[in-house]
């Protein structure tokens, strides 16, 4: 047992929400989850990033102050991450008092071992993008490489945090420490980014003032990065609780999408180092979300609401496809088909037949209750050596960050389990006397199977994992990854009917999805 501390990047606040959104945040917490049931001391951070020009003109524009402008979005969010059933720690806004004060002592610090210093900023400006850009950045009209849109001559007074002292630093640590950004194609990039030449970083600004102020100059407030990466040391108490803080640090994942693998994998451990605190243990670049092979993306348009899909399928269904069909660290895409078939086959199907089968069978051949009368043939044999073998691969794979392939081999038992019914044949076994111990053993071997997968899986549907105990007899005992070890459930342990685990979809004449008898016309949930 050990302890891990697993972070998603804090979201920018967004007055709509998309199921991208929620990719990162249902990966890190089926991770947060595994590494609870593992029986590590476990902490999971998640939260807001609210600074910023852009905020304080919307909240201008809908003439409310910029905090009250982000209450509503945040709320929104919070709503969002309790029905996906996130099981975050602790929600950090960088509004919050208790962030201004670790920002601003960061500050001071490496204000005054003098790797901040002033200086007065020329630059060309695009206003509705807010980036600088160099002039040979610019498009054949000199306008906006992003948005083509003609840039202003700025000047302006900045603090500027001196990265490129720290470039051999970098380079030397990223050496030693060759798991440090993953996947392995980020890593490389990093590097070929960094030996191009580190420039110091502006983390200042006077145009406007939702900001963290600079304790030294309160005309400047903190410039987004600066400001939004330190939330990962005030979410654990960082200068406040030192105890507490020790507990969690340093940081075992920041999980984040691949665009700002550069700012956690850069910015962030130079910062860290300048403020002589202990480096994270990985930065890992997830890929996106697409759809039809563009980016989910609000200013798009293509985004798909998340609140209303996990009304339509439940959020264990959402959880499940984001897991099974995204490769961590590959662009995936989401279709409403692909998330049907999904459910259907390997939740209502595979999963849910196996329990509502095993359940029933108990019941009726044995009036409910499990026996292990051990008369294992070689059928036998191979789903317990399979069983057995499957829970060190999902650890494995899921210590590893395989998540995709721990998924795959739990499914691959249940599939397993689905067969050996078949094989069996219990309903021949049930009319034959002389076969009542064999039957006793093929019920409690398929009652055995799913006491272990309902362990390994309450990181992935943590709503189904619990029902699967409850009809197994278990009650609401804890899921722990401790007791998935072969032969655990008890003769005379009692099953209990319990409703399907996840009803079929179907799709009706008009194209609408029918879920438990209830219609859903899609786009309007
Ligand atoms: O970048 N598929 O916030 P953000 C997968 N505030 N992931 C997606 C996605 C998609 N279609 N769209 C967005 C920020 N994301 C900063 C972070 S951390 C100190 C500051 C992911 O709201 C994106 O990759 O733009 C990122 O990891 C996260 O949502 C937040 O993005
Ligand atoms: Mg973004």
């Amino acid at each position: 047992m050990g302890k891990y501390y697993i972070t998603t990047p804090i979201y920018y606040p967004s007055d709509k929400l998309h199921i991208g959104h929620a990719y990162c945040t249902t990966v890190a917490d089926a991770l947060a989850r595994y590494h609870r049931i593992k029986g590590d001391d476990t902490f999971f951070l998640t939260g807001s990033d609210e600074h910023g020009l852009k905020i304080q003109r919307k909240a201008a524009e809908k003439g409310v102050t910029p905090l009250e402008y982000v209450d509503g979005i945040i709320a929104n969010f919070k709503l969002l991450w309790k029905k996906l059933n996130i099981s975050n720690d602790d929600f950090i806004r960088t509004s919050e008092e208790r962030h201004h004060k670790v920002v601003q002592n960061a500050l001071k610090k490496i204000f005054e071992q003098g790797d901040i210093y002033k200086k007065n900023y020329e630059g060309l400006y695009c206003v509705p993008c807010e980036s600088y850009w160099l002039e040979r950045q610019l498009d054949e009209k000199g306008c906006c490489p992003d948005c083509h849109r003609p840039v202003e001559k700025m000047q302006e007074e900045s603090y500027f945090f001196k990265m490129s002292k720290y470039q051999e630093w970098w380079l030397d640590f990223i050496d030693k420490n060759p798991d440090f950004i993953q996947p392995e194609s980020r890593r490389n990039e990093m590097i070929n980014f960094v030996k191009q030449g580190l420039e110091d970083l502006c983390i200042t600004r006077t145009t406007f003032d939702w900001g963290i102020p600079v304790p030294f100059d309160t005309k400047h407030v903190v410039y987004v990065w600066f400001d939004a990466l330190l939330n990962y040391l005030t979410g654990i108490k960082y200068g406040e609780d030192e105890k507490f803080f020790k507990r969690f640090w340093p940081a075992d994942l920041h999980l984040v999408g691949k665009e700002i693998v550069r700012f956690h994998s850069i910015i962030w451990p130079i910062m860290l180092h300048a403020l002589g605190v202990e480096m994270p243990k990985k930065i890992y670049g997830h890929g996106w979300l697409v759809v039809d092979g563009t980016k989910m993306s609000k200013s798009l348009g293509n985004v798909v609401d998340p609140l209303g899909l996990i009304d339509e399928f439940g959020s264990d269904a959402i959880r499940y496809f984001l897991l099974r069909e995204i490769n961590l660290g590959n662009d995936g895409n989401f279709s409403r088909d692909a998330l049907i078939q999904r459910t259907n086959a390997d939740l209502a199907n595979d999963l849910g037949n196996l329990l509502n089968r095993t359940v029933a069978m108990i019941i009726k051949y044995h009036s409910g209750e499990v026996k292990n009368s051990k008369q294992n043939d070689a059928v036998d044999n191979d789903l317990i050596n399979l069983a057995q073998q499957t829970v060190k691969d999902y650890t494995s794979q899921m210590d590893n960050m395989n998540i995709t392939d721990a998924v795959k081999t739990v499914w691959n038992l249940i599939g397993k389990a689905n067969k050996y019914i078949d094989e069996t044949a219990p309903w021949a076994l049930a009319k034959d006397d002389t076969k009542q111990a064999k039957l006793q053993t093929v019920m409690y071997n398929l009652a055995e199977t799913l006491r272990l997968v309902a362990i390994m899986v309450a990181p992935y549907i943590p709503d189904a994992a619990p029902k699967i105990y409850e009809q197994l007899g278990l009650g609401n005992e804890p899921l722990q990854l401790s007791d998935a070890v072969w032969g655990g459930l008890a003769d005379g342990t009692k099953v209990v009917k319990g409703d399907p685990l996840y009803p079929r979809t179907t799709v009706d004449k008009d194209g609408c999805t029918v879920i438990g008898g209830k219609k859903y016309v899609a786009g309007e949930n």
